[in-house]
């Protein structure tokens, strides 16, 4: 089979190349291997092409979570019942290949009619926000909502999210191109974050109220800002450290990114009765596979009831997969990328 393998860290120009490789074997009892129509990419993969993701596979590795396809064979009589069905599936690495084995706990069908943009959204993007706004925190209509890169594929389902449980939603993108599709997608207060003066944008948006929830992934200095403007009771999730990006590698790049986290105590947090939780699907597909299986099931059935409407954001064969990293790399994007073979 083919697939487009990492074999070096750094420029999307030069990090791939497109090989034949072995086809996955040794299914495990509780595995698929699905025939892949088309993957997706994740911020997470720009992260681990550069190599600032510690959970990547060491080089040569492919990358890629999110795939839709169809199932090709089964490990054992537990995944039989998805044989020749169209799906979606988390995978865990291995999705920028033609054949993938995943396990079955992060594959659902989807039925012959999804679109393949829509489906790719759901496995990884769409997961992390319903696992964020329905399982870890729960929204109210009261709730004041902060959302950084309120335009990416998360950023795009946590407002769909949010804007269901009715909340107003103040989102954050750092470019006034992205400002229409906020509004068209629900943001309340599409903010554009020059500079990093967000705070006081909001400051003044909010005009003495606070935030009651915020869901953070760009961590760095944001996360102090973001601390400030939270409100008593509130809650802060993180799940990402897009700001990892502005740092040099190595060692000295992550003592900086800790420094600007700063240090806090819980007894802090007992006082003024608020919570901070951090969010990672990839343990939370390890070790709660049931909870992923419940997210992605969930997502799946919204999208087809119609309640949720992933976006799509660039269409690329899989030859330009460097333009691809590049496009979600710029900050340009919005919605779900996705490549097809
Ligand atoms: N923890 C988890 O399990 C998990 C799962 C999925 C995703 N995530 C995280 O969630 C975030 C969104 O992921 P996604 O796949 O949906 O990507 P995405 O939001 O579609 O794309 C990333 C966006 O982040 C913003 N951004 C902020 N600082 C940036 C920087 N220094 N460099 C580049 N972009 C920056 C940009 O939007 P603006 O320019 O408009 O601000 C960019 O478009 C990522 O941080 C990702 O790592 C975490």
């Amino acid at each position: 089979m083919k697939a487009v393998v990492l074999e070096s860290f750094g420029d999307s120009n030069k990090a791939f190349s497109i090989q034949e490789v072995a086809e996955p074997s040794n299914l495990a009892p509780d595995e698929v291997l699905i025939k892949v129509e088309s993957f997706g990419l994740n911020f997470a993969d720009v992260m681990a092409r550069i190599g600032f993701y510690n959970d990547a596979p060491p080089l040569p590795a492919i990358l890629g979570y999110d795939v839709v396809g169809k199932v090709h064979k089964a490990g054992a009589e537990k995944g039989e019942f998805l044989m020749g069905k169209r799906v979606v599936a988390m995978t865990r690495f291995g999705g920028y290949a033609q054949y993938v084995k995943t396990k079955i706990s992060g594959v659902v069908e989807i039925g012959e009619n999804m679109q393949a943009y829509k489906a790719l959204a759901l496995a990884t993007q769409y997961c992390t926000a319903y696992y964020a706004c329905c399982e870890l925190t729960n929204l109210f209509s009261s709730d004041k909502v902060l959302l950084h890169a309120a335009a990416g594929g998360v950023g795009t389902a946590i407002t769909q999210l949010a804007k269901l449980k009715g909340c107003t939603v103040y989102g954050l993108t750092s470019s006034y191109d992205k400002v229409t599709y906020l509004k068209d997608n629900g943001v309340d207060f599409p903010i554009v974050a020059k500079n990093g003066d967000y705070h006081q944008q909001l400051k003044e948006l909010l005009n003495g109220e606070k935030i009651d929830v915020v869901f953070n992934s760009v961590g760095g200095g944001t996360y102090k800002k973001d601390f400030k403007l939270l409100d008593k009771g509130g809650r802060l999730l993180l799940y990402g450290v897009a700001d990892r990006l502005t740092m040099r590698k190595g060692f000295l790049g992550t003592v900086k990114l800790l420094w600007k986290f700063g240090l806090l105590t819980p007894v802090q947090l007992l006082i003024s009765s608020q919570s901070i939780s951090g969010i990672n699907m990839l343990r939370i597909a390890d070790y709660k596979p049931k909870t992923l299986k419940r997210c992605l099931e969930k997502v799946v059935e919204m999208t087809h009831s119609k309640q949720l409407n992933p976006k799509e954001g660039g269409e690329f064969s899989v030859e330009d997969i460097s333009l691809a990293h590049q496009l979600l790399e710029s900050r340009k994007s919005v919605g779900k990328i996705v490549v097809n073979w």
